[in-house]
């Protein structure tokens, strides 16, 4: 065992939200020496969206140092130099193997003891392997390594999407099936994303997921229908309502066709897997109190140690507009969060309660959406959806939750992010779908 080193600040994970609060602490005035980040990941914190989308792209595609943290915001970009300007001791390439709440103290897998006064846990998420067998599907068990043989994350051709790593494999795998057949599975965030992707870079992409429409969980079915018309208009073919139940493999050990639960067979050279998460919060379960499969915190980000506040994909909190506890899995979320709980670190009486609006979006081919609060109620749509600029309200108790653009402007996704935040009561939906983006601006 090394020797032990203490910290004022510990923050555990070197993510999206582990770089914003890093920043946030030097604009707080933390002193040299007080602060320490401790990743599993090889490199400084960076903006993980970009791994979907520039990181992809076959010309002139995003590299580190370009997206560490914060360009996302367009602020000030926080490449290894600066942690050490800062006096914050980075700690990369090392994981956390075990945490000690009631000591304070955190044992690396390099074997070093670090103890804290105050703990950030911002350990994020995985992708998830094994895909879940409960609700969806029996058949999907099959997919589980043990039963096959065959490890998923072996095979050279199947890829997942959390980390460089993983994009740096998928960079890889998919120049060089140029021209063959990708199977995505999951019709989630990853599924559109690297479809979209893929289709860039020359494959033919068939998407793979259980629901009946893509985005079921944030798009309506006309939302999505547009969507789906669009990907197929780039050569996407869907394959709804059905799972995958095994793989086939070449004698090297490649994956060369999916086996659909409903008999049929697709031929793929390379596969793609995005069918959810789950949050890193192994070192304190026993230890925190969790709720939907986070660490459950405060309107401080405090847990249920006092001394332990959760940030990002791995944190459970009151987000006050909805009046229910969520976790929620975007970076305006994790950047969000990462501001304030250093605030509520640092002032505890002047931070006051997170106050956030869910704000989710996506980019695809020459596509982009925002959406803003809850999709929960009524859903009324409005605009062109043959044309380029269309949305949805939400409606829950006639009060206006939730709002959906595609193709907006600055402006006009202001707008929207305001009137959701204002919660207004909607007497006439009719009234509403024809005013429809002139709404939010009147309010
Ligand atoms: P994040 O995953 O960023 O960081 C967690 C860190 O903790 C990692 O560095 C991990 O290695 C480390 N860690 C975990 N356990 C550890 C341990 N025991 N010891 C040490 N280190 C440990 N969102 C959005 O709103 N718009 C978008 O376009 C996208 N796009 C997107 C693309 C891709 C490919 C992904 C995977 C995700 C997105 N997201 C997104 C989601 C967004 O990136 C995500 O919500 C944030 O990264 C969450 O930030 P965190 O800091 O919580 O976790
Ligand atoms: P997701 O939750 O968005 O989608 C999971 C998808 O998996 C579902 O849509 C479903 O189609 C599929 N699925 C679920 N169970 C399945 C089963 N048994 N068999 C087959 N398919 C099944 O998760 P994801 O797409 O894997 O994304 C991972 C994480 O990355 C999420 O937290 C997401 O928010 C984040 N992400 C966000 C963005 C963004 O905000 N623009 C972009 C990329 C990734």
């Amino acid at each position: 065992h090394q020797m032990g080193r203490a910290f004022v600040y510990v923050i555990i994970g070197g993510g999206v939200a582990a770089g914003y609060a890093a920043h946030e602490f030097v604009q707080a005035g933390v002193s040299s020496g007080e602060l320490c980040i401790i990743s599993e990941e090889p490199v400084a914190p960076y903006e993980r969206p970009a791994l979907s989308k520039g990181y992809l792209l076959p010309e002139a595609p995003a590299r580190l140092p370009s997206f560490h943290c914060c360009v996302g915001t367009n602020g000030e970009r926080l490449a290894p130099k600066w942690y050490n300007e800062n006096g914050i001791e980075l700690i990369l390439g090392t994981r956390v193997k075990s945490a000690d709440v009631r000591r304070k103290t955190l044992l690396t897998a390099t074997g070093e003891t670090i103890s804290y006064k105050y703990l950030i846990v911002a350990t994020g998420a995985r992708h998830t392997v094994d895909l879940p067998t409960s609700e969806l599907t029996p058949g999907l068990k099959a997919l589980k390594l043990e039963e096959f043989g065959v490890n998923t994350l072996d095979a050279p051709n199947v890829c997942y999407l959390r980390d460089v790593a993983d994009a740096d494999r998928l960079v890889d795998v998919m120049q060089s099936r140029s021209g063959g057949q990708a199977v995505v599975i999951g019709g989630g965030y990853i599924g559109m994303e690297c479809a979209a992707s893929l289709v860039i870079n020359n494959l033919n992409v068939t998407m793979v997921f259980p629901e009946a429409q893509c985005m079921a969980r944030l798009f309506t079915p006309k939302i999505a229908a547009f969507y789906e018309e669009f990907y197929q208009s780039k050569g996407v073919k869907f394959v709804k309502g059905t799972v995958l139940t095994s793989f086939d493999f070449n004698s090297d050990g490649k994956v060369c066709a999916v086996n659909l639960r409903d008999g049929s067979k697709l031929p793929a050279d390379m596969v793609v897997v995005g069918i959810g998460i789950r949050p890193n919060t192994s070192l304190f379960e026993g230890q925190l109190t969790m709720e939907k499969g986070g660490i459950k915190v405060n309107g401080k980000m405090q847990s249920s140690n006092s001394s332990v506040y959760a940030i990002g994909d791995v944190a459970a909190f009151p987000v006050k507009i909805v009046g229910e506890t969520r976790r929620l899995e975007h970076v305006d979320s994790a950047r969000r969060a990462a501001r304030h709980v250093v605030s509520a670190i640092i002032e505890p009486e002047k931070a006051g309660e997170f106050d956030y609006l869910p704000f989710f979006y996506s980019r695809v081919f020459t596509l982009s959406w925002q959406f803003y609060g809850d999709n929960a109620g009524e859903v009324v749509h409005f605009g062109n959806f043959s044309g380029n600029t269309f949305g949805a309200y939400w409606m829950n108790k006639s009060h206006l939750v939730g709002s959906f653009l595609e193709g907006g402007t600055k402006e006009q996704y202001e707008a929207l992010a305001q009137a959701t935040r204002l919660k207004p009561k909607i007497e006439d939906f009719a009234e509403l779908e024809s005013q429809g983006l002139e709404y939010a601006f009147n309010v």
